[in-house]
C-alpha cells in the first residue's frame, strides 16, 4: 500500500509493543524482551518516537545505581536508532501501594510517596528531552461512593498536579503536563473520567497554563462519548497537548485495538480533524501521533510488528482519504448547503450592542420560524459523500 509513515510524527508507548499479553484470565502469551530491544524494530516499522513509564525501563524497586544503568542503556539505543523520547509517564498504578491511588489515596504517606515518584520522573523527562509529561491516574478513584470524601479527593488531585507543574516551572524545564482521562478500569470509577472533567480541573489550577490533555480514543468511547468532539473541544481550549490513538468497539472494557479497528467512521473524522483542521480554520494539532494500543494476545512476536505497522497505516490511509474528501468540490458545495461556513460567523454582529440586538425585529418579532424550519441542511448527503471517500 502507498502508506508512507515517515510523513507523520508517529510514536508508541514501550508498554504497547512490550505488552506480553498477561491478562486477568491468563498468563503471558509472549516473552518479554529487554526494553531497548524493542527500539530497532519500532524504528523499522516507521515510528520516529517512543514513550515509556519509569517502571517500563527500570522495574519498580531497582536500586539507584542499577536504575541509572537501565536508563543510560535505553537512551543510548534510542539515540543510536534515531527514536526521540517525546513523552514520559509515571507508573502510579501497578504496585499495590497505589491500590487506593497515587495522588488521591486516603493514606497521606502514600500520596507523599506518589508525588515524589512523579517529581523524580519529571527530572527524567527533562533529562531525556521529552516535551510532554503524561499523567494517567488509573488508580485515582473508587469502587464505592462512600470510600472517599469526594471534595477532598479533588482537592488532593489538584494539589498534586499543581505541585508538579510548579516544580517544572521552578526548574525551568521545557515540559508540559498532559492529563489522560479514563472513565473506569482498573477502578470502578476513575476521577477525571472524560476530557470535559479534566478541562474543568485544569481551569481551577494555579499553574494550569502548562497543564493540558492526552485524550485516548477508546477512553471516551468506553463512556459512549464522541472522541472527535472531545479533542475538538480540547483544541478549542488550547489544551490538546498530546494524543493516544487506538481502537474501541462500543461501551465495554478498554480494548486498546489498533487505531481504526474499532469505530472506523469515527476514526476517519478524527484523522480529518488532525490533518485538515476545522473547516473554518482555528487551532491545529501539531503534536505527536502516539499509539496506545495492545497487540492482541492471539498474536505472537511477528504480530507485534504487524499491528504496530497497522496503526500507522490506518492513519496514513485515512489521511489520504480525508484530504481527498476536503478537496472534493462536491463536498465543499455540500459544506455550503449545510451551513458549515455560516457557523463561523458570530451570532451578534461586530459592534452590535445587546440593546441593538434586542431591538432588531428581524431577529425575533418578524422572524418566520416556520419558514426557517423548512431548511434542508443536507447532513445525510454530506455524510454520504464522506463515506463514499472512506469506502470508495
Ligand atoms: C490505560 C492507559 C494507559 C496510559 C499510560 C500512560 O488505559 O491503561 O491508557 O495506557 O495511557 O499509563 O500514562
Ligand atoms: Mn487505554
Ligand atoms: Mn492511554
Amino acid at each position: 500500500m502507498a502508506a508512507n509513515p515517515t510523513d507523520y510524527k508517529f510514536s508508541f508507548g514501550l508498554w504497547t509493543v512490550g505488552w506480553t499479553a498477561r491478562d486477568q484470565f491468563g498468563e503471558a502469551s509472549r516473552p518479554a524482551l529487554e526494553p531497548w530491544d524493542y527500539l530497532p524494530k519500532l524504528k523499522e516499522a516507521g515510528a520516529s518516537g517512543v514513550t515509556f513509564h519509569d517502571d517500563d525501563v527500570a522495574p519498580f524497586g531497582t536500586d539507584d545505581t542499577e536504575r541509572e544503568k537501565y536508563f543510560t542503556r535505553f537512551k543510548e539505543v534510542a539515540d543510536q536508532v534515531g527514536l526521540k523520547v517525546e513523552m514520559i509517564t509515571t507508573n502510579t498504578f501497578a504496585h499495590p501501594v497505589f491500590k487506593d491511588g497515587g495522588l488521591t489515596s486516603n493514606d497521606r504517606s502514600v500520596r507523599r510517596f506518589g508525588l515524589r515518584k512523579l517529581l523524580r520522573n519529571v527530572d527524567r523527562a527533562a533529562e531525556f528531552g521529552a516535551e510532554t509529561f503524561v499523567m494517567w491516574g488509573g488508580r485515582e478513584g473508587s469502587e464505592y461512593d462512600n470510600a472517599k470524601d469526594l471534595n477532598a479527593a479533588h482537592q488532593r488531585y489538584a494539589e498534586g498536579v499543581d505541585t508538579i507543574a510548579a516544580y517544572i516551572k521552578e526548574k525551568g524545564y521545557d515540559l508540559r503536563i498532559a492529563l489522560e482521562p479514563k472513565p473506569n478500569e482498573p477502578r470502578g470509577d476513575i476521577f477525571l473520567p472524560t476530557i470535559g472533567h479534566a478541562l474543568g480541573l485544569i481551569a481551577q489550577l494555579d499553574n494550569g497554563d502548562i497543564v493540558g490533555l492526552n485524550p485516548e480514543t477508546g477512553h471516551e468511547q468506553m463512556a459512549g462519548l464522541n472522541f472527535t468532539h472531545g479533542i475538538a473541544q480540547a483544541l478549542w481550549a488550547g489544551k490538546l497537548f498530546h494524543i493516544d490513538l487506538n481502537g474501541q468497539r462500543s461501551i465495554k472494557y478498554d480494548q486498546d485495538l489498533v487505531f481504526g479497528h474499532g469505530d472506523l467512521i469515527s476514526a476517519f473524522f478524527t484523522v480529518d480533524l488532525l490533518v485538515n483542521g476545522f473547516p473554518n480554520g482555528g487551532p491545529r494539532y501539531d503534536g505527536w501521533l502516539h499509539f496506545d494500543y495492545k497487540p492482541s494476545r492471539t498474536d505472537y512476536l511477528d504480530g507485534i510488528w504487524d499491528s504496530a505497522a497497522a496503526n500507522m497505516e490506518m492513519v496514513t490511509l485515512l489521511a489520504e482519504k480525508a484530504k481527498a474528501y476536503r478537496a472534493d468540490p462536491e463536498v465543499q458545495e455540500a459544506f455550503k448547503t449545510s451551513g458549515i461556513f455560516e457557523l463561523a460567523e458570530a451570532t451578534l454582529a461586530e459592534g452590535e450592542s445587546l440593546s441593538d440586538f434586542l431591538s432588531d425585529a428581524s431577529a425575533y418579532e418578524e422572524f418566520d420560524a416556520d419558514k426557517a424550519a423548512e431548511r434542508n441542511y443536507g447532513f445525510v448527503k454530506l455524510n454520504q459523500l464522506a463515506l463514499r471517500h472512506l469506502v470508495g
